[in-house]
C-alpha cells in the first residue's frame, strides 16, 4: 500500500519535512523524528515563563524541554499523566504543545505556583489534584492517559550532602557546600534510598496500569555523587521499571543541562564529577501489563 505523505509548512512558510500519515506515535516528519532520536540533548533552555517563581521549588524543570519531548512521544490533544508534577513542568510543556494533562501533588504550595504561573502568562491551568499519588492513582481507575512523564522526588540527603565537606567554586572563594536544594521537597520526601526505591515501585505501578498499551512512560532521574560514590540513580531506578509487568525500557536519554555551574570538587586527591545532566528514562508499554 502506498504511503501517504505530506509536506508540513511552518507559519513563515519554511519546510519541516515530510509527515507520514502512518505515523502512530507523533506530529513529527521524517527529518524531525530523525534529530530526535539523538539520546543526548544539548539544545539549550533558557529560563523563562516565571522561571524566579518556580524556581523556588529547586527540581523544576524547563516547560519547553517537556513540550520537546511530548511532541516526540504524543500527538496534539493527547492526555499526559505526572503524579509528581512539582511545579508543573510537564503540565506547562503539555500547553505550549497542545496536549491536555493531569497533574498529581502532594504539596499546596507548588500547585499554587504552578497556578499562579498559569495566571501571569494568560495560560488555562491544566487539570490538578493535590494528593498523596499512591492515593489519587488508586482513585483513578477508568480513566487513561497516552503517555506519563514525570520526575521523582528523592529521599532526605540533607546529612549526606554536607558530609561533603568543603570544596571550592571554579574562581571562586572556598566555601561550605550548602545543604541540597532537593531538601525544598521537604517533607514530601522519603526516609531512606531503600523506601524511595519502594515507593517509587508502588507508585509508577500503579500510573502504568492507567498507560495505554503502546504509550510511553518517561521519568526524569539524576544520578549522584553522595558519601563519597557514586550512585547511578538512574540504573537502580530502570531496573525497578524493568519488573513493572508490560513495560519494556527503550532509552535513556541525557539532558545536558547547560545552565549548571562546574566545581573544583576533590581537586588534587580524588575526581568527584560535576554533575550536568539528567537522565530521562524512557519506557513503552508493550504486554497486557
Ligand atoms: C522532582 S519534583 C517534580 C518537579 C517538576 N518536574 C517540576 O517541573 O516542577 C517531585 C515532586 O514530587 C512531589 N511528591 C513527592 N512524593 C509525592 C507523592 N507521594 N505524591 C505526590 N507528589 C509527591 C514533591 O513534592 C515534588 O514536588
Amino acid at each position: 500500500m502506498r504511503r501517504v505523505k505530506r509536506e508540513i509548512l511552518d507559519p513563515d512558510g519554511s519546510s519541516r519535512g515530510f509527515y507520514s500519515e502512518d505515523n502512530r506515535v507523533n506530529d513529527l516528519t521524517g527529518r524531525e523524528w530523525v534529530f530526535w532520536t539523538r539520546s543526548v540533548i544539548t539544545k539549550p533552555y533558557p529560563p523563562k515563563m516565571q522561571h524566579a517563581l518556580r524556581n523556588q521549588h529547586g527540581g523544576q524543570k524547563p516547560p519547553d524541554l517537556c513540550a520537546d519531548l511530548l511532541r516526540v512521544f504524543t500527538k496534539e490533544g493527547q492526555v499526559i499523566l505526572d503524579p509528581f508534577m512539582g511545579v508543573g513542568g510537564t503540565l506547562l510543556g503539555a500547553s505550549l504543545c497542545g496536549r491536555r494533562a493531569v497533574g498529581i501533588e502532594v504539596s499546596p504550595k507548588w500547585i499554587g505556583i504552578y497556578r499562579e504561573v498559569c495566571a501571569r502568562e494568560g495560560m488555562a491551568a491544566q487539570e490538578t489534584i493535590e494528593a498523596d499519588a499512591r492515593e489519587a492513582l488508586g482513585a483513578m481507575s477508568g480513566r487513561s492517559f497516552d503517555c506519563v512523564l514525570t520526575d521523582v522526588p528523592y529521599w532526605k540527603m540533607d546529612t549526606a550532602s554536607r558530609s561533603r565537606g568543603t570544596f571550592k567554586r571554579v574562581g571562586g572563594e572556598a566555601k561550605p557546600v550548602r545543604a541540597s536544594k532537593l531538601s525544598a521537597f521537604r517533607p514530601e520526601e522519603y526516609a531512606s534510598k531503600g523506601e524511595w526505591l519502594e515507593q517509587m515501585a508502588g507508585i509508577f505501578q500503579q500510573a502504568a496500569a492507567l498507560l495505554r498499551p503502546a504509550g510511553y512512560l518517561l521519568s526524569f532521574i539524576g544520578d549522584m555523587y553522595r558519601d563519597n560514590e557514586y550512585h547511578c540513580l538512574s540504573a537502580e531506578l530502570a531496573e525497578m521499571l524493568r519488573r513493572i509487568p508490560g513495560l519494556v525500557w527503550k532509552a535513556n536519554l541525557v539532558w545536558y543541562d547547560v545552565s549548571k555551574k562546574l566545581h573544583l570538587y576533590g581537586y588534587q586527591y580524588s575526581y568527584i564529577p560535576s554533575m550536568i545532566h539528567q537522565n530521562i528514562l524512557v519506557f513503552r508499554k508493550e504486554n497486557a501489563g
